[in-house]
């Protein structure tokens, strides 16, 4: 099963799934994407040997550009990593709930546009919440609105910044999204096999 992560950013979640799966049988990480060609996740493609493929956006919304891409290179499942663009309709149709996202809080509060890292951490302090947590989701149409695969909960505490939040929310994510990612392929290969 290849695998595709796309990431817009730092990418630390990128390479925690590509080291889970490191040797995996199953699950090969392919490719990395990302629309930003500045950013970290670059660096840390070249580390980990995989090849990273940078894109406009104009390549992201044309049917000839980044899907073509991941159909050439046989890619199954993607995974969203950190993320910030809206995933064309006609790329989510081609991969339908094949397309997973992670989001940094308890969706479905403190998601939709504009919400990503540290605006989400924010939201949640300024909304003095005693709970936060990641939600890891199917994408569909709309942003952050995709079915519910499994969420994780953590305390903030009265003196929690955006950046001490944003730690326990990394921690959570290093332990859980590799696992729920493979046990959604494997769910899969069971329904198909
Ligand atoms: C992660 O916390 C992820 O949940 C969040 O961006 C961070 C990326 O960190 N994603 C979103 O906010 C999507 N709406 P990383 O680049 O170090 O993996």
């Amino acid at each position: 099963m290849n695998i595709a992560i796309f990431a817009s950013g730092n990418g630390s979640n990128a390479e925690n799934i590509a080291n889970y799966f490191k040797g995996n049988p199953k699950v090969n990480v392919k490719l990395f994407l990302t629309n930003k060609n500045d950013a970290y996740v670059i660096e840390r493609a070249k580390k980990l040997n995989i090849p990273c493929v940078v894109f406009s956006p104009k390549e992201l919304k044309d049917s000839e550009g980044v899907l073509k891409i991941l159909q050439e290179n046989e890619i199954e499942f993607i995974i969203l990593a950190g993320f910030l663009l809206l995933v064309p309709d006609f790329i989510v149709d081609a991969y339908p709930n094949k397309i997973i996202n992670i989001h940094p809080a308890l969706l479905p509060k403190f998601g939709g546009k504009g919400m990503y890292g540290t605006n989400v951490h924010n939201a949640v302090i300024d909304a003095k919440e005693t709970e936060s947590g990641i939600t890891i989701h199917y994408v569909n149409n709309i942003y952050d609105e995709g079915k519910i695969i499994f969420q994780a909960k953590c305390n903030v505490e009265n003196d929690d910044t955006a950046e001490s939040l944003a730690q326990k929310i990394h921690v959570l994510e290093y332990e859980c999204y590799p696992k729920v990612i493979e046990s959604q392929i494997q769910q899969y290969i069971n329904q198909h096999k």
